[in-house]
């Protein structure tokens, strides 16, 4: 009980933290601002509902071996006249711990819902079945890279179906809606590596539509990314494969000759492509750069119109593609 009461006025005295408490060991690792507050939140209501449900089974327990038939017997006998006291009793007590469970939890949404102003923005786009995180910058990565003690807002949007993100480490979550913006915010507390996951069914792999957030220490993260971001240093086929990654055509793409859910990008440059209309094309520069930008209009034989979102034209520079070009040509021909 003792520690539970020290959250409590841990709670009172810094709304926007409290200490891990966790007895039960029921959470992930404990890695943003408020992960505390939430977990304490959580243990509140646990252990209140669990104190009642004791105090009611065991009641019930009590008055049916009470008043059990063969003590009884079949003759209906009068009720209890009502209790004043009692009533008083079982309504005030209540309802101080659900405006308590009330309190502490708005306490807590309200601190998620206000965005520090000087919070480090990183675009989050969540697509069938990737995320694609875009710095200040510009650079693009399908994983997350985040400076620790520092407020991070994450503006999620979604050009396809409502996804949701879900870091459990930060106690986020937050769905991805097409057609507006969605804000969610925390600052995380040490370096570490942690799992986000999509967590609204979006379809046929939506349970393989995850990523890793890092955690680095405030001071080398500047310097992280300046390095990360400087694609134009390398080999374009090693650009391309970046590209590759972060714009997320992993997802639906091999490079091994492989299908997926789209067409491979191993050994096919300079062959003869099947269409789904049943004609042919040389898969050359422009039949790609034509199909990443707009991918319905000459569809590869064996694969559903409108599967690739149609946003590439605008989420790939003519440099991007150019590096694709590269990496798909590196791939080879059969
Ligand atoms: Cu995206 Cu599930």
């Amino acid at each position: 009980m003792m520690p539970l009461l020290a959250s409590a006025l841990a709670v009172l005295q810094q709304p926007q933290s409290a200490p891990p408490y966790d007895p039960l060991g029921m959470f992930p690792p404990n890695a943003s601002h408020n992960a505390g507050t939430s977990d304490w939140v959580f243990y509140f209501i646990f252990w209140t509902c669990l104190v009642v449900l004791i105090g009611v089974c065991v009641a019930t327990l009590w008055f049916a071996f009470r008043y059990r038939r063969s003590k009884v017997g079949l003759i209906p006998q009068d009720s209890p006249h009502h209790s004043t006291t009692l009533e008083i009793v079982w309504s005030v007590v209540p309802t101080f711990f659900l405006v308590a469970m009330f309190w502490y939890g708005f306490k807590d949404y309200e601190d998620r819902r206000e965005i520090p102003n000087d919070a480090y923005e990183i675009h989050v786009n969540a697509a069938k079945w990737s995320w694609t995180f875009t710095y200040p910058n510009g650079y693009q990565s399908q994983h997350l890279t985040v400076p620790a003690d520092r407020n991070v807002r994450l503006r999620l949007s979604s050009p396809d179906v409502l996804h949701s993100v879900f870091i459990p480490a930060f106690r986020v979550k937050l769905d991805v809606v097409p057609g507006r913006y969605n804000w969610l915010w925390f600052r995380a507390i040490e370096p570490g590596v942690f799992p986000l996951y999509c967590t609204e069914y979006c379809g046929q792999q939506h349970s393989q539509m995850d990523a890793r957030v890092t955690v680095m220490p405030d001071a080398e993260f500047d310097a992280w990314l300046a390095k990360e971001s400087d694609w134009g240093a390398l080999p374009p086929e090693v650009a391309g494969l970046k590209t590759y990654g972060a714009n997320g055509c992993v997802a639906c793409h091999t490079l091994d000759g492989s299908a997926a859910t789209g067409p491979t990008f191993g050994g096919m440059f300079g062959t003869q492509k099947q269409l789904a209309d049943g004609s042919t094309v040389t898969y050359d520069e422009n039949y790609i750069r034509e199909s990443i930008l707009t991918p319905n209009v000459k569809l590869a034989a064996g694969f559903a119109p409108n599967l690739m979102p149609s946003n590439f034209a605008q989420a790939l520079s003519d440099q991007k593609v150019d590096w694709l070009i590269a990496l798909i040509k590196s791939k080879g021909a059969q």
